[in-house]
């Protein structure tokens, strides 16, 4: 046989082809061809047969979207992060939800390092003197930001990313304190690092990462009275989810310079950001990048269509975030 389409799936945007290649080999493949996220009223029409969903964290996967797709089996998100997705609801009705760990660790761990010096050096303020020819010549007071080597470096999260942060710091033999429900062995072993409770990590630390998924214990964990804890020199970084923290808070913070910097990829209401960020030199924005490398991106959708096509094929995905109901449904 071998050129028959078994399964019917729907894909929420145009994305690299090396996972396109793999869907099409065994799936009739529908794609949503537009560049931004696909109109919530066309996602919920276009699910309505299909087997399996392909999305990308912009497309809320709730009850609502589930009631839309009686066929549905599995959803495939093309990220690490599955916020998007109730997975609860996913689970009791049977449908397997799949994410892409691992692949874009190295490539987050290096935009978090990016967030952190562009933010110590105050590299976007450098950058602005120069295109607005403002630049007047070299003097011993200007622009002078935060030296790194031997600060406190504080990760909220010391999963995959989280530790890839801490290995990038060796050059400057930073003290490491994190934050986790579980301990990190490696970290503690490797680099010394100190699980500590979130307070001191905040009182302490001189420059904070932030690793966490979001869920209801994490949403606005750095909140206005977290920040008036940091130190006034504090530098916090963000390349998870948005809304862990406060941004009206941490505008305020910056606005008033009770910390120093922030560096932020990542936003609580994508893809707005707070008011008064755009006016405030002490954060570094950019627009959710954190995996967007070419390498890193191809093969989150290889993995993405893998884990999509091995769950319609009854084996098991490389990463299911609900491996329950393979066991239940697919008896895998
Ligand atoms: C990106 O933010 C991801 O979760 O993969």
């Amino acid at each position: 046989m071998g050129t028959e389409k078994k399964y019917k799936v729907f894909v929420s945007r145009q994305i690299p082809e090396t996972g396109l290649d793999v869907l099409r080999q065994k799936c009739e493949v529908e794609i949503y061809p537009g560049e931004q996220a696909i109109p919530r009223h066309l996602l919920l029409e276009k699910v309505k047969d299909a087997e399996g969903l392909l999305c990308l964290l912009s497309e809320k996967v709730d009850r609502e979207l589930f009631a839309h797709a009686p066929k549905l089996r599995v959803v495939s998100n093309c990220a690490v992060g599955y916020d998007n997705i109730d997975v609860e609801h996913a689970t009791r009705i049977g449908v397997a939800v799949t994410n892409t760990p691992g692949v874009l660790t190295d490539a987050t761990a290096d935009l978090s390092w990016t967030l952190l010096l562009a933010a110590a050096r105050r590299l976007i303020e450098g950058d602005h003197i120069m295109r607005h020819n403002k630049f007047t010549g070299w003097s011993p007071l200007f622009l002078l930001g935060q030296d790194i080597k031997g600060k406190t470096l504080g990760i909220l999260g010391a999963g995959r990313i989280g530790t890839a942060v801490v290995e990038r710091s060796v050059g400057w033999q930073m003290p490491v304190l994190y934050f986790d429900r579980r301990p990190n062995p490696y970290l503690e072993k490797t680099f010394a690092a100190r699980k500590v409770e979130l307070n001191e990590l905040i009182q302490q630390s001189d420059f904070i990462s932030i690793h966490l998924p979001l869920a209801a214990e994490t949403h606005h964990l750095i909140n206005e009275k977290v920040l008036s804890q940091m130190k006034k020199s504090a530098i916090i970084v963000n390349t998870s989810r948005g809304a862990i923290i406060d941004e009206n808070a941490l505008v305020k913070a910056l606005e008033n310079k009770q910390i120093a910097g922030a560096g932020l990829d990542v936003f609580e209401n994508e893809p707005a950001m707070a008011a008064g960020l755009e006016k405030l030199f002490n954060a570094v924005v950019i627009p959710h990048i954190g995996s967007a490398t070419i390498h890193t991106r191809g093969e989150m959708t290889r993995i993405a269509a893998k884990n999509l096509l091995n769950v319609l094929e009854g084996d098991p995905p490389e990463f299911a975030v609900n491996p329950e109901v393979l066991k239940k449904h697919f008896n895998k």
